[in-house]
């Protein structure tokens, strides 16, 4: 199986890649975000529990992501591998990650961060903001909240992995289809 992390700042393009990478690869992309939002837009407790958190930019308590992404990754297991996007974002969702890969005798394969700066990442979501409906891309300092979050509690899921020299960084800027290649130049290294 090819199990990749998709890693970096909220804004940073990881879904506009993993589409690409979705294509490319033939992988399932797995979204917390979006299943987040798929709850919250179907009034579910689950969606009204996470709308919570996410309405000001904090994290979603872990156990709760967890169940989710679990459930998710159960429901879709005759796939190649999965992209992960926006999971894991703490410490203790790495963790559950590769207990939970393991027990099915598979393991993540690498963790790809896009390196973007703080000020692009503003610039761009307030952009997204403008068309994707999201009240968190909307509201500078709810945006700045998760950048603060990302920084705090995220970031560091890059060293967890790169302790078993299974991360890399990419530059996240420029145009889509070079940072398309330079993910795929990355993949397939880790392969
Ligand atoms: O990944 P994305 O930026 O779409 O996530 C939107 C929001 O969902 C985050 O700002 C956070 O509030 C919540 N979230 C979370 N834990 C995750 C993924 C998303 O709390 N693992
Ligand atoms: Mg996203």
């Amino acid at each position: 199986m090819l199990n990749i992390i998709l890693f970096g700042p909220p804004g940073s393009g990881k879904g506009t890649q993993a589409n690409n990478l979705v294509d490319h690869y033939g992988l399932l992309h797995i979204s917390t975000g979006d299943l987040f939002r798929y709850e919250m837009g179907n009034n579910t407790p689950l969606g009204l529990e996470a709308k919570s958190y996410i309405s000001k930019g904090e994290l979603v308590p872990d156990k709760v992501t967890i169940g989710m992404l679990k459930n998710k990754v159960d429901a879709n297991p005759d796939v190649k591998g999965y992209i992960f996007d926006g999971f894991p974002r703490t410490i203790a969702q790495a963790e559950s990650l590769d207990s939970f890969l393991a027990e099915k005798d598979c393991e993540v394969t690498a963790l790809v961060a896009l390196d973007v700066d703080d000020d692009e990442i503003v610039k761009r979501l307030l952009n997204r903001g403008l068309t994707s409906g999201r009240a968190d891309d909307n509201d500078e300092e709810i945006i700045r909240n998760r950048i603060g979050v990302y920084n705090n509690e995220t970031a560091q899921v890059y060293d967890y992995y790169d302790k078993v020299d299974k991360s890399t960084k990419i530059a996240g800027m420029g145009s889509i289809e070079d940072i398309f290649d330079r993910l795929k130049g990355a993949i397939d290294d880790a392969k």
